[in-house]
């Protein structure tokens, strides 16, 4: 790969989005009885109002997606310039319209667990383009062979499998086959079994996310849907931001603090996602966080999209970003007297990391 002074780059591929507003506008009532009765029906349990909602939510949830399309490929494989990259979107899926599945309720906890099965439907009338929009990405096969295979002499093979199958480091994709799944021309040709098709979330369809533990709110109404683990582990939390009003109700802003993309430096408990010494000049660059562990060890980090409060040094070889803190934030409303979320953006930016390898041309 031509790869002088962007080696280390890490380059935004998708950003996605979930955006959603809850349809149900609540008046705030300070009245002891409502109250009462408003935290009686917002219990996760057969029977109540919140349960019913919450098994098949009846409101849409949509995922947006904004792709980078790379505008000067050649100039990067060939003169290692800068990247120029344009952002298209939205891109919009209709997703979370499946009824949760295997749901158990653990009375010790108060908590419920379950799968919740994916699905993804494309909305032409919320999108600026169609799934078949083809983008200038991110050769993704061959950017993690250096990452996964350090060995220079299994380098050397796969440098010769890439260029018959005249792979190189970007290519073209329509946005079908970026999100949900192609098969990879280069691993298709690699002599033992591998999974050929690639894709930024394959496998998605017919599979299920979870498993969840919420809090079904028995014994605490303010902890009611918050996610206590995912998959075992502890999940991201956020924390209080400000008051605001939200079409003239109150509500709590809950932002996700910054620490948790913070470098390992200034949040100890970061140590782990800290994998590349180097390039991350001793763990001190901070604004994106190492997910490899959780993609078999394909070189796999998030962001804030537009690398919105990471270190300047992590944007520097990419042209065409402008983070801002509107667009580009997540955060969640809350009704603070039922704990109901009215409405919450969740923004990420996926981005895989380009190594230099002396065998991959
Ligand atoms: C979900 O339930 C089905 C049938 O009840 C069972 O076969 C499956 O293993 C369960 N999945 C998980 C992850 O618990
Ligand atoms: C991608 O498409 C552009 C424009 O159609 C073309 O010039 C370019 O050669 C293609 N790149 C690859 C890697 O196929
Ligand atoms: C990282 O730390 C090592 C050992 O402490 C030191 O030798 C090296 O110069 C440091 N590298 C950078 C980029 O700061």
């Amino acid at each position: 790969m031509g790869c002088n002074r962007n080696c280390g780059l890490i380059t935004g591929a998708v950003i996605g989005a979930v955006l959603a507003v809850f349809g149900g506008i609540l008046v705030p009532v300070g009245d002891m009885l409502i109250e009462k009765t408003v935290k009686k029906e917002a219990v996760l349990e057969e029977g109540t109002t919140a349960f019913k909602n919450w098994v098949k939510i009846d409101t849409d949830v949509y995922r947006q997606f904004w792709i980078f399309d790379v505008q000067n490929p050649e100039e990067v494989e060939v003169h290692s310039s800068k990247i120029k990259v344009k952002q298209r979107g939205p891109y919009t899926y209709r997703v979370r319209y499946l009824a949760k599945e295997n749901i158990t309720y653990d009375p010790e906890t108060h908590t419920v667990s379950f799968l919740q099965p994916n699905g993804a439907i494309f909305e032409p009338s919320l999108s600026v383009g169609t799934e078949d929009d083809t983008f200038t990405i991110l050769n993704l096969a061959v950017a993690a062979v250096p990452h996964l295979y350090p060995n220079s002499f299994i380098q050397g093979i796969f440098n010769s499998l890439i260029k018959k199958s005249k792979s190189s480091m970007f290519q073209n994709r329509t946005l079908k086959e970026l999100l949900w799944g192609y098969t990879d021309p280069f691993l298709n040709l690699v002599p033992y079994p591998v999974t050929t098709t690639v894709g930024v979330f394959y496998p998605y369809h017919n599979t299920a996310d979870g498993v969840y533990k919420v809090f079904n709110g028995k014994d605490d109404i303010s902890k009611v849907a918050i996610i206590d683990t995912y998959k075992g582990k502890k999940s991201f939390y956020a924390v209080f931001g400000a008051e605001i009003n939200l079409k003239g109700i109150p509500v709590y802003r809950f932002v996700l603090p910054s620490r948790i993309f913070a470098s390992p430096l200034q949040n100890p408990d970061n140590h782990c996602f800290c994998t590349e010494k180097l390039l991350s000049k001793n763990c001190t660059l901070y604004g994106v966080l190492d997910i490899s562990k959780c993609k078999e060890g394909k070189p796999v980090y998030i962001s804030l999209p537009h690398f919105l409060h990471a270190s300047p040094e992590i944007a520097e070889p990419v042209e065409g970003l402008s983070p801002n803190e509107e667009e580009h934030s997540t955060y969640l409303d809350v009704e603070p007297v039922t704990g109901f979320t009215l409405q919450f953006a969740k923004r990420l930016q996926i981005n895989i990391l380009v190594k230099p390898a002396r065998r991959i041309e």
